[in-house]
């Protein structure tokens, strides 16, 4: 006679308990699918003697390393023709001792330019096939600088508008669209690949988390169109970043409209990756008073965020990473950008280093989900 349930007996040991995967890093269960876990960093807070826990967060959580600043054009060549390649290198350093990847950011970007550059363009000093010229050198020198150190490099950020600023149409904007026209992206890749023919190459925005009605004032469509014949041209982009910056004020997205969108961009051969997430909420008077009936509703909504983010991206096999902007209230860029109304409470840890409930809500993704919905990632090869 079988006795009732030992058919079914799992016998245990002590030595084949699983560790509690709650007690497991980020970058540790990223890796069973494959998925790279990023934080953007401040060169200054991980440089900082007296904030240790920064520095060890970010070598303990994280396998992929971006660099919040010190890779921005102003910092790199702050005078005509000096590098100051130190802090960058740095980061590259400590990347190399944590067993890390970096994405480097970024190359090409209207924000953060250097003021000689600017100022030279607008007082006439600086012609166009001149600064088409040094745009090319800056690529080049950057490149080949880091050649060989740089998983993906976020090659042209931003270029698109919004639908706020340009409601009839979605349109290339900024310095580099109005000086060089349309053709500055496609050389940027050109110049980029030749650089380091082994980096993946990106194009990085914000607002592309989801399909809108597909019409002329969807910016993810837009920029859907622009990689399509961007591909179709032969141009050498291997990849479209969603930077996943949301806030919790908004009505945002579920998981499917994000993954449609991940889906549509590796339909084209693409790498898709979110470079930059964090969820920002509004610090009404009763948050800054510490109000727990305003503060929960927003720690949670901003948790569900990063959730949706983060099943879409593992839901997607051509997700490579998830990097978010800051991992930590205490140094996040929300707080000094958003002021009018103020906005914070963006991140994965408190100002004092507690995980939140958005800590916990990515890392249930990681661990409770696999085959036959999530698959491991397929690696993306620089397209020849
Ligand atoms: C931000 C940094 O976090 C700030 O420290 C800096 O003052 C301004 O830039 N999109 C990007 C990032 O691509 O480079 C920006 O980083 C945030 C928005």
């Amino acid at each position: 006679m079988v006795l009732a349930g030992t058919l079914n007996a799992v016998p245990v040991s002590a030595g084949s308990t699983p560790a509690d995967p709650s007690e497991q890093s980020l970058r540790a269960l990223g890796a069973r699918h494959g998925l790279y876990i990023g934080t953007a960093v401040d060169m200054a807070a991980l440089d900082d003697a007296n904030d240790p826990q920064y520095r060890q967060l970010v070598a303990s959580q994280f396998n992929t390393v971006t660099a919040e600043n010190v890779m921005k054009w102003e910092s790199l060549e702050p005078t005509r023709g000096t590098y100051d390649w130190a802090p960058a290198d740095k980061l590259i350093e400590f990347a190399k001792r944590n067993n890390q990847k970096v994405r480097g950011h970024v190359l090409v970007w209207q924000n953060q330019l250097p003021a000689w550059l600017t100022e030279g363009v607008a007082n006439g000093t600086i012609t166009t096939a001149q600064l088409r010229d040094l745009l090319k050198k800056h690529i080049t020198n950057v490149v080949k600088r880091y050649k060989g150190k740089i998983w993906q490099w976020d090659v042209v950020n931003e270029a698109a508008s919004d639908p706020w600023d340009t409601p009839a149409e979605i349109h290339l904007k900024g310095f580099w669209a109005q000086h060089l026209g349309a053709g500055y992206i496609a050389d940027a890749f050109r110049w980029a690949r030749a650089a380091d023919p082994s980096a993946l190459l990106f194009y990085n925005d914000y607002n592309l988390e989801a399909f809108g009605d597909k019409g002329l004032s969807d910016k993810t469509w837009y920029v859907y169109k622009m990689a399509k014949q961007l591909r179709q041209s032969g141009v050498p982009i291997d990849g479209v970043g969603s930077q996943g910056h949301l806030g919790t004020q908004y009505g945002n997205y579920d998981a499917f409209q994000v993954k449609e969108a991940l889906d549509a961009f590796s339909d084209l051969g693409l790498a898709t990756a979110f470079t930059e997430v964090d969820v920002r909420s509004q610090m009404t008077a009763g948050v800054q008073a510490g109000d727990s009936n305003e503060i929960n509703p927003r720690l949670q909504a901003s948790a569900g965020n990063y959730s949706v983010l983060m099943q879409a991206c593992l839901a997607n096999r051509h997700c490579l990473s998830y990097t978010v902007w800051g991992f930590t209230d205490k140094h996040s860029w929300v707080p000094t950008w958003f002021t009018n109304p103020p906005e914070g409470l963006a991140t994965l840890y408190d100002e004092s280093y507690q995980p939140k409930r958005a800590y916990n809500s990515i890392k249930a993704d990681l661990i409770f989900s696999g085959p036959p919905y999530v698959q491991p990632r397929i690696q993306q090869n620089p397209r020849r």
